[in-house]
Protein backbone atom coordinates (compact mmCIF):
# COMPACT_ATOMS: atom_id res chain seq x y z
CA UNK A 1 0.00 0.00 0.00
CA UNK A 2 0.95 3.41 -0.46
CA UNK A 3 -0.02 5.95 1.61
CA UNK A 4 0.36 9.90 0.88
CA UNK A 5 -0.31 12.37 3.23
CA UNK A 6 -0.80 15.63 2.52
CA UNK A 7 -1.59 19.13 3.52
CA UNK A 8 -4.92 20.08 2.59
CA UNK A 9 -7.90 19.56 0.44
CA UNK A 10 -6.34 21.61 -2.16
CA UNK A 11 -3.65 18.95 -2.51
CA UNK A 12 -5.24 16.14 -1.99
CA UNK A 13 -7.72 17.11 -4.84
CA UNK A 14 -4.60 17.81 -7.49
CA UNK A 15 -2.79 14.47 -6.55
CA UNK A 16 -5.73 12.72 -7.04
CA UNK A 17 -6.53 14.40 -10.49
CA UNK A 18 -3.00 13.79 -11.13
CA UNK A 19 -3.21 9.98 -10.87
CA UNK A 20 -6.65 9.67 -12.46
CA UNK A 21 -5.52 11.72 -15.96
CA UNK A 22 -2.34 9.58 -15.62
CA UNK A 23 -5.02 6.64 -15.91
CA UNK A 24 -6.57 8.21 -18.75
CA UNK A 25 -3.49 9.42 -20.60
CA UNK A 26 -1.79 5.97 -20.64
CA UNK A 27 -5.30 4.43 -21.69
CA UNK A 28 -7.76 6.65 -23.11
CA UNK A 29 -10.62 4.10 -23.08
CA UNK A 30 -10.20 3.24 -19.72
CA UNK A 31 -12.96 1.83 -17.24
CA UNK A 32 -12.78 4.42 -14.25
CA UNK A 33 -14.84 3.33 -11.12
CA UNK A 34 -15.74 6.64 -9.44
CA UNK A 35 -17.37 7.81 -6.49
CA UNK A 36 -19.73 10.61 -4.75
CA UNK A 37 -19.58 12.24 -1.47
CA UNK A 38 -18.36 15.90 -0.85
CA UNK A 39 -13.97 14.43 -0.69
CA UNK A 40 -13.99 13.98 -4.21
CA UNK A 41 -15.81 17.27 -5.26
CA UNK A 42 -12.58 18.62 -5.23
CA UNK A 43 -11.18 15.98 -7.89
CA UNK A 44 -13.67 16.77 -10.23
CA UNK A 45 -12.91 20.74 -10.11
CA UNK A 46 -9.29 20.06 -11.26
CA UNK A 47 -9.86 17.55 -13.94
CA UNK A 48 -12.58 19.83 -15.25
CA UNK A 49 -10.05 22.65 -15.24
CA UNK A 50 -7.17 20.17 -16.76
CA UNK A 51 -10.46 18.72 -19.50
CA UNK A 52 -10.74 22.66 -20.18
CA UNK A 53 -7.03 23.32 -20.79
CA UNK A 54 -7.16 20.58 -22.99
CA UNK A 55 -4.29 18.81 -21.31
CA UNK A 56 -7.21 15.38 -20.85
CA UNK A 57 -9.75 13.86 -23.53
CA UNK A 58 -12.35 11.85 -21.91
CA UNK A 59 -14.30 10.93 -25.11
CA UNK A 60 -12.88 7.23 -24.98
CA UNK A 61 -13.52 6.57 -21.22
CA UNK A 62 -16.08 4.67 -19.31
CA UNK A 63 -17.35 5.14 -16.05
CA UNK A 64 -19.06 3.37 -13.43
CA UNK A 65 -20.34 4.62 -10.35
CA UNK A 66 -20.33 2.63 -7.15
CA UNK A 67 -24.07 3.63 -5.73
CA UNK A 68 -26.98 5.50 -5.63
CA UNK A 69 -29.66 5.77 -3.38
CA UNK A 70 -32.99 3.74 -3.50
CA UNK A 71 -36.21 5.63 -4.46
CA UNK A 72 -34.52 8.76 -5.95
CA UNK A 73 -34.82 9.10 -10.16
CA UNK A 74 -31.51 10.42 -11.64
CA UNK A 75 -33.15 14.06 -12.08
CA UNK A 76 -33.56 14.08 -8.31
CA UNK A 77 -30.97 16.64 -7.31
CA UNK A 78 -30.27 14.25 -4.17
CA UNK A 79 -29.50 11.36 -6.13
CA UNK A 80 -25.98 10.32 -6.85
CA UNK A 81 -26.55 10.55 -10.76
CA UNK A 82 -27.71 14.39 -10.59
CA UNK A 83 -24.18 14.36 -8.56
CA UNK A 84 -21.93 12.74 -10.98
CA UNK A 85 -23.90 14.59 -13.97
CA UNK A 86 -23.50 18.13 -12.40
CA UNK A 87 -20.03 17.92 -10.97
CA UNK A 88 -18.01 16.17 -13.34
CA UNK A 89 -19.75 14.38 -16.59
CA UNK A 90 -21.54 17.47 -17.90
CA UNK A 91 -18.11 19.54 -17.94
CA UNK A 92 -16.25 17.14 -19.74
CA UNK A 93 -16.38 15.24 -23.41
CA UNK A 94 -17.38 11.61 -21.97
CA UNK A 95 -20.14 10.50 -23.82
CA UNK A 96 -23.21 10.03 -21.42
CA UNK A 97 -23.79 6.70 -22.84
CA UNK A 98 -20.61 5.29 -21.55
CA UNK A 99 -21.35 6.40 -17.87
CA UNK A 100 -22.85 4.05 -15.38
CA UNK A 101 -24.45 4.87 -12.09
CA UNK A 102 -27.07 1.82 -10.87
CA UNK A 103 -30.35 3.13 -10.70
CA UNK A 104 -32.59 3.68 -7.70
CA UNK A 105 -35.71 2.75 -9.19
CA UNK A 106 -36.67 -0.59 -10.14
CA UNK A 107 -39.35 -2.87 -10.41
CA UNK A 108 -36.68 -5.99 -10.00
CA UNK A 109 -33.72 -5.26 -7.72
CA UNK A 110 -32.42 -8.78 -8.08
CA UNK A 111 -32.31 -8.21 -11.74
CA UNK A 112 -30.87 -4.90 -12.03
CA UNK A 113 -27.61 -5.98 -9.31
CA UNK A 114 -27.41 -8.82 -11.50
CA UNK A 115 -27.39 -6.95 -14.47
CA UNK A 116 -24.75 -4.54 -13.04
CA UNK A 117 -22.37 -7.24 -11.95
CA UNK A 118 -22.41 -8.19 -15.98
CA UNK A 119 -21.80 -4.90 -17.19
CA UNK A 120 -18.99 -4.40 -15.28
CA UNK A 121 -17.47 -8.14 -16.48
CA UNK A 122 -18.37 -6.87 -19.91
CA UNK A 123 -15.82 -3.86 -19.99
CA UNK A 124 -13.18 -6.06 -18.42
CA UNK A 125 -13.27 -4.69 -14.90
CA UNK A 126 -12.76 -1.70 -13.49
CA UNK A 127 -9.17 -0.17 -14.45
CA UNK A 128 -8.60 2.51 -11.43
CA UNK A 129 -11.28 2.85 -8.73
CA UNK A 130 -11.78 5.80 -6.93
CA UNK A 131 -12.92 5.65 -2.96
CA UNK A 132 -14.01 7.66 -0.54
CA UNK A 133 -14.69 6.82 3.30
CA UNK A 134 -17.26 6.45 5.03
CA UNK A 135 -16.94 7.52 9.00
CA UNK A 136 -18.17 3.92 10.30
CA UNK A 137 -15.68 2.63 7.13
CA UNK A 138 -18.01 1.58 4.54
CA UNK A 139 -16.95 1.90 0.86
CA UNK A 140 -19.08 2.87 -1.76
CA UNK A 141 -22.47 1.88 0.71
CA UNK A 142 -20.78 -1.62 1.79
CA UNK A 143 -22.11 -1.07 5.15
CA UNK A 144 -20.53 -2.68 8.05
CA UNK A 145 -21.61 -6.10 8.45
CA UNK A 146 -21.37 -9.85 9.19
CA UNK A 147 -19.89 -10.77 5.77
CA UNK A 148 -18.19 -8.92 3.26
CA UNK A 149 -21.24 -8.47 0.58
CA UNK A 150 -19.51 -10.17 -2.78
CA UNK A 151 -21.99 -8.38 -5.42
CA UNK A 152 -23.62 -5.53 -6.31
CA UNK A 153 -26.67 -5.75 -3.33
CA UNK A 154 -29.53 -3.57 -2.11
CA UNK A 155 -28.46 -2.40 0.83
CA UNK A 156 -30.08 -0.73 4.10
CA UNK A 157 -28.26 1.96 5.31
CA UNK A 158 -27.04 2.61 8.83
CA UNK A 159 -27.63 5.39 11.24
CA UNK A 160 -23.94 6.93 11.17
CA UNK A 161 -24.13 7.18 7.38
CA UNK A 162 -27.98 8.46 6.90
CA UNK A 163 -26.62 11.22 9.94
CA UNK A 164 -23.40 12.07 7.99
CA UNK A 165 -25.35 12.12 4.61
CA UNK A 166 -28.25 14.18 6.05
CA UNK A 167 -25.83 17.18 5.47
CA UNK A 168 -26.90 17.06 1.56
CA UNK A 169 -30.80 16.82 2.49
CA UNK A 170 -33.14 19.51 4.31
CA UNK A 171 -33.42 16.73 6.93
CA UNK A 172 -32.52 13.06 7.99
CA UNK A 173 -36.04 12.17 7.59
CA UNK A 174 -35.36 12.75 3.90
CA UNK A 175 -32.48 11.09 3.37
CA UNK A 176 -33.37 7.91 1.80
CA UNK A 177 -33.23 4.49 4.11
CA UNK A 178 -31.58 1.73 1.54
CA UNK A 179 -29.12 2.10 -1.49
CA UNK A 180 -28.08 -0.09 -4.41
CA UNK A 181 -24.23 -0.56 -4.55
CA UNK A 182 -21.25 -2.16 -5.85
CA UNK A 183 -19.94 -4.99 -3.78
CA UNK A 184 -16.79 -5.81 -2.66
CA UNK A 185 -15.48 -8.33 -5.57
CA UNK A 186 -15.90 -5.80 -8.03
CA UNK A 187 -14.10 -3.19 -6.19
CA UNK A 188 -11.55 -5.86 -5.09
CA UNK A 189 -10.66 -6.51 -8.92
CA UNK A 190 -10.39 -3.11 -10.04
CA UNK A 191 -6.38 -2.75 -11.12
CA UNK A 192 -6.00 0.36 -8.99
CA UNK A 193 -7.51 1.83 -5.90
CA UNK A 194 -7.57 4.87 -5.19
CA UNK A 195 -9.12 5.69 -1.81
CA UNK A 196 -9.09 9.31 -0.27
CA UNK A 197 -9.93 10.86 3.00
CA UNK A 198 -10.26 14.18 3.84
CA UNK A 199 -10.37 15.58 7.21
CA UNK A 200 -9.95 14.78 11.17
CA UNK A 201 -12.88 12.74 11.45
CA UNK A 202 -11.77 10.57 9.08
CA UNK A 203 -8.31 9.77 10.77
CA UNK A 204 -9.77 7.13 13.34
CA UNK A 205 -11.77 5.16 11.12
CA UNK A 206 -8.88 5.26 8.31
CA UNK A 207 -6.12 4.00 10.69
CA UNK A 208 -8.77 0.84 11.90
CA UNK A 209 -9.32 0.16 8.06
CA UNK A 210 -5.48 0.31 6.65
CA UNK A 211 -3.96 -1.44 9.85
CA UNK A 212 -6.33 -3.03 12.00
CA UNK A 213 -7.82 -6.64 11.59
CA UNK A 214 -9.70 -7.47 8.22
CA UNK A 215 -12.98 -7.46 9.09
CA UNK A 216 -16.81 -7.11 7.87
CA UNK A 217 -17.69 -5.15 10.75
CA UNK A 218 -14.78 -2.05 8.90
CA UNK A 219 -15.34 -3.11 4.70
CA UNK A 220 -12.71 -1.08 4.39
CA UNK A 221 -10.27 -3.15 5.62
CA UNK A 222 -10.60 -6.13 3.09
CA UNK A 223 -9.28 -2.96 0.64
CA UNK A 224 -5.47 -4.18 2.76
CA UNK A 225 -5.30 -7.21 0.38
CA UNK A 226 -5.44 -5.14 -2.41
CA UNK A 227 -1.99 -5.44 -4.80
CA UNK A 228 -1.94 -1.86 -6.05
CA UNK A 229 -4.07 0.50 -3.55
CA UNK A 230 -3.18 4.03 -3.24
CA UNK A 231 -4.33 6.23 -0.38
CA UNK A 232 -4.11 10.16 -0.07
CA UNK A 233 -5.60 11.68 3.14
CA UNK A 234 -5.25 15.27 4.01
CA UNK A 235 -6.24 16.00 8.15
CA UNK A 236 -7.44 19.46 6.98
C1 LIG B 1 -21.32 8.20 0.84
C2 LIG B 1 -20.88 7.43 -0.40
C3 LIG B 1 -19.48 6.89 -0.27
C4 LIG B 1 -18.55 7.98 0.25
C5 LIG B 1 -19.02 8.42 1.61
C6 LIG B 1 -18.11 9.44 2.27
O1 LIG B 1 -21.85 7.39 1.82
N1 LIG B 1 -21.77 6.35 -0.69
O2 LIG B 1 -19.04 6.41 -1.52
O3 LIG B 1 -17.23 7.50 0.32
O4 LIG B 1 -20.31 8.99 1.43
O5 LIG B 1 -18.50 10.71 1.87
P1 LIG B 1 -17.70 12.04 2.14
O6 LIG B 1 -16.65 12.09 1.10
O7 LIG B 1 -18.72 13.11 1.94
O8 LIG B 1 -17.19 11.98 3.51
Amino acid sequence: MKFIKVNNYEELSRTAANFISAQVIVKPNCVLGLATGSTPIGTYKQLIKWYQKGDIDFSNVISINLDEYIGLKGDNEQSYRYFMNTNFFNHINISKDNTFVPSGISEDFDKECEEYDKMIKSFGGIDLQLLGIGVDGHIGFNEPSDVFEKNTHVVTLHKSTIDANSRFFSSPEEVPTKAITMGMTSIMQAKKILLIANGKNKEEILNKALFGPITPKIPASLLQLHSDITVIYSEE
